[in-house]
């Protein structure tokens, strides 16, 4: 396998590109949706009932994403250099809401679930770089009316982002890659399928099988940080990575 053969690549990654950098993934043993209910801090109903729960939830991954520990690993590296290298059309999709993918280098990034070191206002759509905890009464860049602001997160039941250009990329892709991600989520378990429908060679790279094994041509199981540098090896042959 090599980079030569392909001319359009989408690669497509969830939490566990980011759980060996000591993010929580969520549907792991001790994953996030073990220790809170989706329903109340992922959806505009639960904002909507309880605000100050859903800061707190937020704020605290905010908090733990600025910490010094956390730092993209070398999967996330390993994607930076494939982009850098490859001659032709790349897009990283990534459901996560974490930079590490930015801060290793990777350039064309969609974030379709938002960037949580982002705030948006709801009336304009005004997007702010957002470090900070944010409550209720933090006032609007746009609007000055407080409670207005809420992180940039796409949350159950809301359109995702960039699917334009996700969709243009796949209809497209030759090379379909999809890594630690465990399929339940749509839309984004569907883009297999749709990068297949053109004539994709596709990808996972897991721990364990994810719930749509089935329609990947090949499956590599194990650890994003392992199998990752190897598999960008393979498609940059004069690169070890490794
Ligand atoms: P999940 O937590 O559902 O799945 C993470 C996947 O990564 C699992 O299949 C794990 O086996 C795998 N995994 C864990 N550690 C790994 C490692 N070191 N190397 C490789 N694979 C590993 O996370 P997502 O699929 O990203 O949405 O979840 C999709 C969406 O559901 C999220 O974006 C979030 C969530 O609810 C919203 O909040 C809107």
């Amino acid at each position: 396998m090599s980079l030569n053969q392909y001319k359009r690549i989408v690669v497509l990654t969830g939490a566990g590109v980011s759980a060996e950098s000591g993010i929580n993934t969520f549907r792991d043993k001790n994953g996030l949706w073990e220790k809170y209910r989706l329903e109340d801090v992922a959806t505009l109903a639960g904002y909507k009932k309880d605000p100050t729960l859903v800061h707190d939830f937020y704020n605290k991954r905010r908090s733990d994403f600025c910490s010094e520990d956390i730092e993209p690993n070398a999967a996330h590296y390993a994607l930076a250099e494939l982009e850098k290298e490859f001659n032709g059309e790349f897009l990283l999709v990534t459901q996560n809401i974490d930079d590490l993918h930015e801060q290793a280098g990777s350039k064309n990034v969609i974030h379709m679930h938002g960037e949580l070191l982002k705030a948006r206002c709801p009336n304009t759509n005004q997007v702010i770089t957002w470090m900070n905890d944010m409550d209720i009464n933090d006032l609007c860049h746009c609007c000055q009316y407080p409670s207005n602001l809420r992180p940039h997160i796409v949350w159950f039941g809301e359109m995702p982002l960039g699917l334009d250009i996700i969709y243009h990329h796949l209809s497209q892709a030759d090379l379909f890659i999809a890594i630690g991600t465990s399929g339940t989520v749509y839309p984004a378990a569907g883009f297999v399928e749709e990068a297949k429908s053109v004539g994709a060679y596709s990808i996972e790279v897991n721990l364990e099988g994810s719930e749509i094994q089935s329609h990947f041509d090949k499956i590599q199981l194990g650890k994003a940080t392992e199998i990752v540098p190897r598999l960008v090896s393979a498609l940059l042959p004069t690169k070890s990575l490794a």
